[in-house]
């Protein structure tokens, strides 16, 4: 038995995570769930967004489980994600996109891995207003050679260990030369030591283009925090939305944490009909992570199974299913 922490987020997040338990479970996932708080629903119950028993149940563990968690946007706390991520180091976040038959999307073949690094650049929000009047405000976006070789180096194992041919590093180093530019010649002395792996480098904005045009010439990327963000935001769109794309968050000390791409959704929360897809196969993610590969695949069955049908398909994807009924729909393939 495996003991995880399960924070469940809000919004949607009690209803997905619900959803998936009770999967992993049907499918024999031999997972003790230690649930914690974090975000907003934090707030209410706790008056803090990032509980210290939320943190050392994670720290027990070295294994998570989290649900999307609110953010308020300009004031407010700071991200409870962008915390957790730097508070255990989950310096490479992996999001694989692959096509789903029976998911209406407008391709075919999509395939790819997105690895973005987690924990430097724009996205940790160092930034402060410049005048006290609030009138000019500066972010600062750090960029250290330490941060970029290990995850790019990460970037290119993953591919060794998946059988995957190439690695696209994505950046803006025509411009941001500092920064960008120690990403990318950190990429090219990395890429001297894989032989096996085709190494490339794509400007952020063609790429965004050419993952549209012909995404299935991309296989590994990788990329800084702002830039994998948005791109991963777009690959999901590629294989029919936010409702079925994963993600891992891997640290150095063996720490991991498994959460959906998508946010609280709080426009359809606490309505039964929210997609359950990504947050599940976070979950069989970390089944593969501590081995329980068996239970991984019969969850990824069911799943593809429940998928292939407008009936037993959530509304997000064009199905007639809510939330329940698609879970017993992935339930029953499973077994
Ligand atoms: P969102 O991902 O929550 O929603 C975008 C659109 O996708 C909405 O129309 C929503 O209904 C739909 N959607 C998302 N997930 C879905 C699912 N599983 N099933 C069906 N439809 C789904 O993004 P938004 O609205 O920009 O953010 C809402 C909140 O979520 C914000 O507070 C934001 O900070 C937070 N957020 C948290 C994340 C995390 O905890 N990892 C990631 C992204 C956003």
């Amino acid at each position: 038995m495996t003991t995880a922490t399960l924070i469940e987020g809000d919004g949607i997040g009690p209803e997905i995570a619900a959803a998936t338990v009770k999967a992993i479970e049907a499918c024999g996932g031999k997972i003790t769930w230690e649930r914690a708080d974090a975000g907003a629903g934090a707030v209410t119950k706790h008056g803090d967004p990032l509980p210290q028993a939320t943190i050392d149940s994670i720290k027990r563990n070295q294994l998570a489980l989290k649900g999307p968690l609110a953010t308020p946007s300009g004031g407010g706390y700071r991200s409870v994600n962008v915390t957790l991520r730097q508070t255990f180091d989950l310096y490479a976040n992996v999001r694989p996109v692959t096509t789903i038959a029976g998911v209406p999307s407008r391709y075919t073949n999509v395939d790819l891995v997105i690895v973005r690094e987690n924990t430097e650049d724009l996205y940790a929000g160092v930034e402060h207003y410049v005048d006290p009047r609030r009138t000019a405000a500066e972010s600062i976006a750090i960029i250290t050679k330490f941060g970029s070789e290990r995850v790019i180096m990460y970037a290119f194992d993953y591919a060794r260990k998946h059988g995957r041919k190439k690695v696209t590093l994505v950046h803006k180093a025509n411009i941001l030369k500092m920064t960008n530019g120690l990403f990318l010649d950190c990429g090219r002395e990395m890429a001297k030591r894989y032989p096996d792996i085709q190494f490339e480098d794509m400007i952020v904005d063609a790429t965004a283009m050419k993952l549209v045009v012909a995404p299935e010439k991309f296989d590994v990327i990788v990329t800084m925090n702002l830039f994998g963000d948005i791109l991963s935001d777009l690959t999901a769109g590629l294989v029919g939305g936010l409702g079925v794309a994963p993600a891992a968050n891997i640290g150095d000390g063996g720490c991991a944490m498994f959460e959906a791409v998508h946010g609280t959704a709080p426009d359809i929360a606490g309505r039964g009909i929210a997609n359950p897809t990504g947050l599940m196969l976070s979950a069989a993610m970390l089944l593969d992570h501590v081995d329980q590969r068996d239970v991984a695949e019969r969850l990824r069955r069911g799943i593809r199974a429940a998928l292939a049908s407008a009936d037993t398909r959530t509304g997000d994807l064009g199905g007639r299913a809510n939330t329940a009924q698609y879970t017993d729909a992935v339930i029953a393939a499973a077994r």
